[in-house]
């Protein structure tokens, strides 16, 4: 297999950060498609820790190619930041092994203001977003006037481009009771950061066909989760890019034919950060518990987040609309000590049991849970590294787990170190 997608199959945070890590080190090309710094990656390599938002996880190995993908949404001034930070802990990151295609839209500092503004002004539109203009920059691309990486490189197609984006902005922001924006201002900002980003421009499409064709294995890395997908999550309470395995394609310039696997990474029960409808939420102490023993809060945001049981329904849906080939299941030692856990494997809806979630919201909200219960294991499963090491009862819930969701288990992560894991199929070795 030469082309691997990693998407999460739930509502993000599955433990992508790890398995991407572990997949980049036998990749030779790690590629960004969706998202931008909404996402929050956290890599452990050879004792130091790595926090990751907008660079691919690539960038911490030498001899890697990183790409940021035209399907991102890119802060350029958050970028420079981050690649300060992350060569103060040195790390060398150069146009040799970060590349940016040209055709990616950017954040500017008003997409961010916008965000925030919509969040704290009207609780009905309220998401939960990261607050980081992730939102208003992908309406800025679909709407035509956003500034691509392009842009920077021609004074006066800058300038042409920025009245294009202000026309809008600022009769929004005039409805908003937010003040205009300061055009000069705003130019001298571009100019002064254009040079540092150009550098790093390139048609991403192109040296990935090259790459391709000479043999190199691309890794795609996704963010968030499939739940979040703009079209196939729970809408409106999602980001704003698709996030499902076929963006990989359309999010880098590469044809879908060349996705060779497909890595669902799910986590062994269920949690979701910000609003939105979550059936297996569990509000007592069996998801404070979960909780605590996962460390359940937001790299990005560090906010608390909402845990419940595993839910094999909505898995067994992004298993399908991402194709996925394989999962790699997550934190299955967060489960150790409970005496019984429930999967939920459909809806009771109006009498009926469905084996999806409805798309219409009130229907969403009407769906009932059907739990079927297992009984858990006291032993720790901590540091497994191979099956003989799981207690019965573990094996028996990751087996039900695979027959449920229509998926078979290419890797199990028992604990954040890389070697705590349990090698089924390697993605990359067919
Ligand atoms: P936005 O992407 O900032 O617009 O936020 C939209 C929704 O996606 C919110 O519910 C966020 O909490 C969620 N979200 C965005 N990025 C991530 C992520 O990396 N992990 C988990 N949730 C995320």
């Amino acid at each position: 297999m030469a082309n691997v997608v990693v998407v999460g199959a739930q509502w993000g945070d599955e433990g992508k950060g790890k398995i991407v890590d572990w997949l980049s080190e036998r990749a030779d090309v790690i590629a960004r498609f969706q998202g931008g710094h909404n996402a929050g990656h956290t890599l452990v390599v050879e004792g130091v820790t790595y926090k990751l938002h907008a660079l691919p996880s690539g960038v911490v190995r030498g001899g890697k190619l990183s790409v940021i993908g035209n399907g991102v949404v890119l802060d350029p001034w958050h970028l420079m930041n981050e690649i300060e930070t992350i060569r103060a802990q040195g790390v060398t990151i150069s146009p040799e092994t970060l590349m940016i295609a040209e055709n990616t839209p950017l954040i500017l500092p008003f997409h961010g203001e916008l965000d925030r503004a919509r969040e704290s002004q009207n609780s009905v539109a309220k998401i939960g977003t990261t607050g980081r203009g992730i939102g208003p920059a992908y309406e800025d691309k679909v709407g035509r006037r956003v500034i691509r990486v392009a842009d920077l490189a021609d004074d006066a197609t800058l300038e042409l481009r920025v009245d294009r984006a202000l026309v809008h902005h600022n009769a929004l922001r005039n409805g908003l009771g937010l003040t205009p924006i300061d055009r000069d201002g705003l130019l001298a900002q571009l100019r002064e950061i254009a040079p540092k980003v150009l550098e790093y421009a390139a048609p991403v499409w192109k040296v990935l066909d090259e790459k391709r064709k000479a043999g190199k294995r691309i890794l795609f890395e996704g963010a968030q989760g499939a739940l979040l997908d703009i079209d196939f999550g729970t809408y409106p309470f999602v980001t704003s890019s698709n996030v499902i395995a076929g963006q990989a394609a359309t999010g880098t310039g590469i044809g879908p034919g060349a996705i060779d696997f497909v890595l669902g990474i799910v986590k062994a029960y269920t949690t979701r950060v910000g609003e939105g409808p979550f059936p297996t939420e569990l509000l007592d102490e069996d998801g404070q518990r979960l909780g605590e023993r996962g460390h359940e809060f937001g790299t990005t945001t560090g906010r608390k987040r909402r845990c419940g049981w595993f839910d094999a329904t909505l898995v067994r849906q992004t298993c399908v609309t991402s194709g996925v080939t394989g999962i790699a299941l997550t934190k299955l030692d967060v489960l150790d000590g409970f005496e019984t856990l429930k999967i939920c494997t459909g809806y009771e809806l109006d009498g009926e049991v469905l084996d999806y979630l409805p798309t219409a919201a009130d229907r969403q909200a009407r769906c009932v849970p059907v739990y079927e219960e297992m009984p858990g294991w006291s032993e720790s499963t901590e540091g497994a590294r191979s099956w003989a090491d799981l207690p019965a009862e573990a094996i028996k819930y990751v087996r039900r787990v695979e027959e449920l969701i229509g998926a078979p288990v290419a890797l199990l992560s028992t604990s954040p170190k890389r070697e705590d894991t349990i090698l089924v199929r390697d993605p990359f070795a067919d």
